[in-house]
């Protein structure tokens, strides 16, 4: 059974269809050029030389003499002509180490050598020596400050959410519950490793290539570390990214451009499958407190919750994963005392990053996860409590906020409550638990939220541009920066215009992401793409449809279009463009962290319905339901794409994917070691969407892309205690954790 859904909404021309993909052709003929099938004549191909230890410093580096180093180009931290940096939000991730190493597999040389088999030798013909220190590994020995790695705390970032009094609430409360809960890093899998290819035009700009979500970050990298350079990026297709193709693009168009430069050749960087997972960076691992307060009905009185988080060696994106984790650490509920104290600590592991749900999937499980724990302490009904406790319109949040539209929760909750069978399922599963069999059931909710663009005034900030033009030959084309990663983007947006327009889809192109052709419209991260961008775009679609046709008559095929092309071009294209301005309702003040931290929120309610086996404790997912306020479907095959993408993710998070650290560096880091779901292990899924319309966001329109990473986990917790009796709170919920949590109950009873 393939994913099912109710028929969302209405249907325009364009938007409400699921018209297919316009990147699905050449991708399904293997014609999509990805960064490794572009032909580079006299290319080199570069290797990264990388720290063997976790933490200390280079003492001598050798070349293996009986090597040809002379048909090499070798690239130093001391051949960087600007900054030795690589530029997120702050600058202090070296793009090679200098001489301190902060992280195993840090790089610390790059070789080139035409020869691609050949340069895979390089690394293992150089002896590096190392003065090597105790290195920092767990949030625990970084807060106690074993070493200093940042700071004189060890803390790249901390934040505090106050909301009423919680002591008080602690005072009058019915019911106080504490839990604590755990979740690990995750691999991207992407199934595209990172790829970036460079080379200098003979302006003395440099060009790069590569598979990536972001060009304009990479971009602003490359500025610090080629300073008066002319730069140019251009994505090229591109194998998913999930986050993982947010912040390292700019480290390894760093090392490509480096190597272009210095052997003044094309040069290709593509990483295997090894290297990607052991270099680049992970979702950040978590420990979450919560202490609640209930009455004795189940209303929330106080929430008081801890996040922390491993942010790795570098600042990376730590700061605005934490930010977003922290505002959504309370879940979906309304709660009169809030507070939420929050750390992202420094430890000797690859910098920690950008993964779908940016934080929010690690607080949100937690959250989540902590209605079984009051229902277990309570007697309290888990459903039942979400129902009273639950955001609805003129809910106030933790920061302040007040909803004033587009709250679907109940919605969602009750719909897929309803799909689900929960109820009754429930019941009996508890039946048929007591009595003889190979498995236990057990099905189990969460409801979750997201909020869709960049948190609290990062939107103002970026203040993103995007643009529509008119051609001679009457095309229509979207000028973003924003980049098709798998998710549909490059149909989306045309989608939203051609809607504006009043023509069919196809009549709409959609340009590649190249800086010197798209304005930058920001990043393609934080479920921004369609919300943020496509309404920037619908504006200027109805710019353009003005200019086009004043009466009113705007062309409907590609005869008219060319016709009116013709007449209105002869002197160039029309081009319209429009700047992101900050929607006067939203208040956002940084310094209390207090206001609109997000303009709204899609919802999502999730019951997972699963079997562990009674012997061997394997769980199998037999099916899941989902409910999603989606705002607006713009493409709802695409919609139920990212859901059913997002959940099975979000399984793999909860039950199979465990990332192994050993010293500080990843040791099953192979996908025949760290498993991820497959198409047999992905259960048959229905995918209910929910249209609470969004009145900032195009025809109604919130994004979809992380909302569905937030909600598995914290289900399969609740299905895995209906079916055993234990919560496990520490994800992923493996059989050997089963296993002895059921050793340790019956010992205890014995
Ligand atoms: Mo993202 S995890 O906002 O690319």
């Amino acid at each position: 059974m393939g994913p099912m859904s109710k028929r969302p909404g209405t249907m325009g021309v364009a938007v409400g269809r699921s018209v297919a993909r316009f990147d699905a052709e050449e991708k399904l003929r293997g014609a999509a050029k990805y960064v490794d099938d572009l032909r580079l004549p006299g290319c080199l191909y570069g290797v990264t030389v990388r720290s063997a230890i976790a933490f200390g410093a280079v003492k001598r580096i050798d070349f293996d003499p009986c090597c040809p180093w002379k048909d090499c180009v070798v690239a130093k931290a001391s051949d960087i002509p600007g900054e030795n940096c690589v530029a997120a939000i702050e600058a202090d991730q070296p793009l090679l180490a200098p001489g301190r190493i902060m992280h195993a597999m840090e790089p610390i040389l790059l070789v080139a050598h035409p020869d691609r088999r050949m340069v895979w030798q390089a690394p293992r013909r150089i002896k590096i020596a190392y003065e090597e220190q105790e290195p920092v590994l767990t949030i625990a020995d970084s807060l106690a400050k074993r070493q200093l790695l940042r700071g004189d705390d060890n803390v790249f970032k901390s934040y505090l959410i106050e909301k009423g009094n919680v002591n008080a609430g602690f005072a009058e409360a019915a019911f106080i519950v504490e839990g604590e809960y755990r979740t690990p890093p995750q691999e991207h899998a992407y199934i595209e490793p990172n790829g970036m290819a460079a080379w200098v035009e003979k302006d003395g700009t440099i060009v790069v290539v590569g598979s990536m979500q972001c060009p304009y970050y990479v971009q602003k990298s490359l500025k610090r570390v080629f300073p008066g350079r002319g730069i140019r990026v251009i994505q090229a297709a591109t194998g998913g990214g999930f986050g993982g193709k947010e912040e390292y693009p700019s480290m390894l168009a760093g090392h490509a451009a480096l190597l272009a430069v210095k052997s003044g050749k094309p040069v290709k960087m593509i990483y295997d499958r090894a290297e990607d997972m052991a270099a680049t960076p992970k979702r950040h691992p978590s420990i979450v407190r919560h202490r609640t307060g209930l009455d004795r009905y189940g209303r929330l009185v106080c929430q008081d919750i801890s996040v922390l988080m491993d942010g790795g060696a570098y600042l990376t994106l730590s700061p605005v994963i934490l930010s977003r984790g922290t505002l959504h650490a309370t879940g979906p509920y309304e709660c009169p005392n809030v507070r939420v104290r929050s750390k992202v600590v420094a430890t000797n592991t690859p910098p920690n990053g950008a993964f779908r749900g940016f934080g929010a999937p690690q607080t949100l499980f937690a959250a989540e996860a902590h209605w079984e724990k009051i229902a277990s302490e309570t007697g309290l009904d888990p459903l039942k409590l979400r129902r009273l406790n639950l955001f609805k319109e003129g809910s106030v949040l933790a920061t302040g906020q007040v909803l004033r539209e587009s709250v679907g929760a109940s919605e969602a909750l009750e719909t897929c409550v309803k799909s689900s069978g929960f109820e009754r399922k429930r019941r009996s599963y508890a039946a048929l638990n007591k009595k003889p069999g190979t498995a236990w059931k057990g099905i189990g909710l969460a409801l979750v939220h997201h909020g869709p663009g960049f948190t609290g005034g990062g939107e103002v900030m970026l203040a993103s541009r995007a643009a529509v033009s008119f051609g001679r030959d009457g095309a229509v084309s979207v000028l973003v920066a924003n980049t098709e990663i798998g998710q549909g983007a490059s149909t989306v947006l045309p989608q939203i215009v051609a809607e504006t327009l009043g023509i069919e889809t196809g009549l709409v192109r959609f340009e590649t992401p190249d800086t010197s052709k798209v304005p930058d419209s920001g990043p393609t991260v934080a479920s921004r793409t369609t919300m943020v961008i496509g309404e920037l775009l619908r504006r200027a679609s109805l710019r353009l449809k003005a200019a086009v046709a004043p009466d009113g008559a705007f062309p409907r095929d590609r005869k008219g279009l060319a016709l009116a092309g013709r007449r209105l071009c002869a002197k160039g294209r029309l081009y319209f463009e429009e700047r992101y301005e900050k929607p006067p309702e939203i208040h956002w003040d940084e310094d209390a962290y207090k206001g609109d931290a997000y303009g709204t929120y899609g919802y999502e309610a999730i019951a997972v319905d699963l079997a562990v086996d009674r012997t061997t404790y394997e769980v199998t997912v037999e099916r899941v339901f989902t409910a999603t306020d989606v705002g607006r479907a713009i493409n709802p095959a695409l919609v139920r794409g990212q859901i059913a993408g997002g959940t099975a993710q979000g399984l793999g998070f909860a039950l199979i994917e465990n990332a192994v650290f050993s010293k500080g560096s990843m040791a099953n880091g192979q996908l025949t070691n760290y498993v991820i779901p497959t198409a047999v292990d992905t259960p048959p899924m229905v995918l209910d969407i929910i249209e609470k319309p969004y009145s900032r966001g195009p025809f109604g329109a919130k994004g979809i892309g992380e909302l569905p990473m937030n909600a598995p986990a914290p289900a399969v917790a609740a299905a895995v205690r209906a079916a055993t009796g234990l919560l496990i709170a520490d994800l992923p919920i493996l059989p050997e954790k089963i296993c002895a949590g059921l050793m340790k109950k019956r010992g205890a009873s014995q």
